[in-house]
């Protein structure tokens, strides 16, 4: 038996929704209209445990600051601890790693010719971890666990130059051919993270572009190979200077196989804090 890709799920980050979490307010109204776009998701993570997510996610000058940035980095440690961003870590658990099939997707990938940084320490920020309350619920920090092992996957898309959609897409489909060479019968989800539209400084502070994130979702589901072919100034015109994360989705995107996925959950909504929030839970057609 080989582990497999049966799912993926694609998020936003926004911090202020950690922050709403972990200070009680997840039950406002202003909060309420996102979290709604969350249930279904918690259930599906219930009913469908993978044995291991991989979070595809950036760091956002946290772990690496600018003094050195990895393009694409794999945490191949035993565990993660929350990181402080400024106010203290989130009151969540540590992120437990599984460095076995993380070493085996490093050799792999690296032998497919993606130039992969090995990270043997760092702590996480909120780029990893509100994707997981959002999709696991609040978790006690110290009596509380995630539901499985999470190996993380950092991509620079905060300090140019960025790698492009294209590659993310080709190194997706790298990392699903290390999963399918790994002997042990694991079920594997792969998560992209970040996004959709959004713009945190300068002139167009606070852009948000309803059609364009909604053509990407489309276009993400039924045409990534195009997708993957959009230039970053694409982006970045249309959806905003922090809108290039979304190019960590192709990743997860290009990992799933050839057919057509089942789309399980799709939301969109406006606003969170300064953002748009996108959500989507893709399985692998059989
Ligand atoms: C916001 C969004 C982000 O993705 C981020 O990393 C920081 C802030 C925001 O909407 O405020
Ligand atoms: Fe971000």
């Amino acid at each position: 038996m080989a582990a497999r890709i049966t799912a993926s799920v694609y998020t936003s980050h926004v911090p202020a929704i950690g922050a709403a979490l972990d200070s009680g307010k997840s039950h406002e109204p202003y909060w309420q209209h996102v979290f709604k776009g969350y249930d279904y998701g918690k259930q599906w993570m219930k009913d469908n445990k993978p044995d291991v997510i991989f979070l595809v996610y950036n760091d956002h000058a946290t772990a690496f600051s600018l003094d050195m940035i990895p393009t694409f980095a794999i945490g191949t440690a035993a565990s993660y601890q929350p990181a402080d961003e400024g106010y203290g870590a989130r009151p969540v658990p540590v992120v437990q790693g599984h460095p076995e099939l993380a070493s085996h997707i490093a050799q792999s990938v690296i032998q497919q010719d993606f130039d992969l940084t090995i990270v043997n320490k760092m702590d996480v920020d909120h780029g990893l971890t509100v994707p997981l309350s959002l999709m696991c619920g609040q978790q006690d920090p110290t009596t509380g666990s995630w539901p499985c092992p999470v190996i993380p996957f950092a991509v620079n898309v905060v300090q140019y130059p960025v790698p492009s959609g294209q590659r993310c897409y080709n190194l997706g489909k790298a990392i699903r051919k290390a999963v399918e060479s790994y002997d042990e019968d694991l079920n594997v989800h792969i998560w992209g993270t970040g996004g959709m539209s959004h713009q945190l400084q300068g002139p167009r502070a606070g852009l948000i572009n309803r059609e364009w994130d909604n053509a990407f979702l489309d276009r993400l589901i039924a045409d990534p190979a195009g997708q993957a072919a959009v230039p970053h100034i694409d982006y970045v015109r249309e959806a905003g200077s922090e809108g290039i994360e979304l190019v960590m989705w192709l990743i997860a995107r290009g990992a799933m196989n050839d057919k057509p996925p089942v789309v399980k959950q799709r939301f969109y909504h406006v606003p969170a804090s300064n953002t748009a929030v996108g959500h989507l839970i893709l399985e692998n057609s059989k």
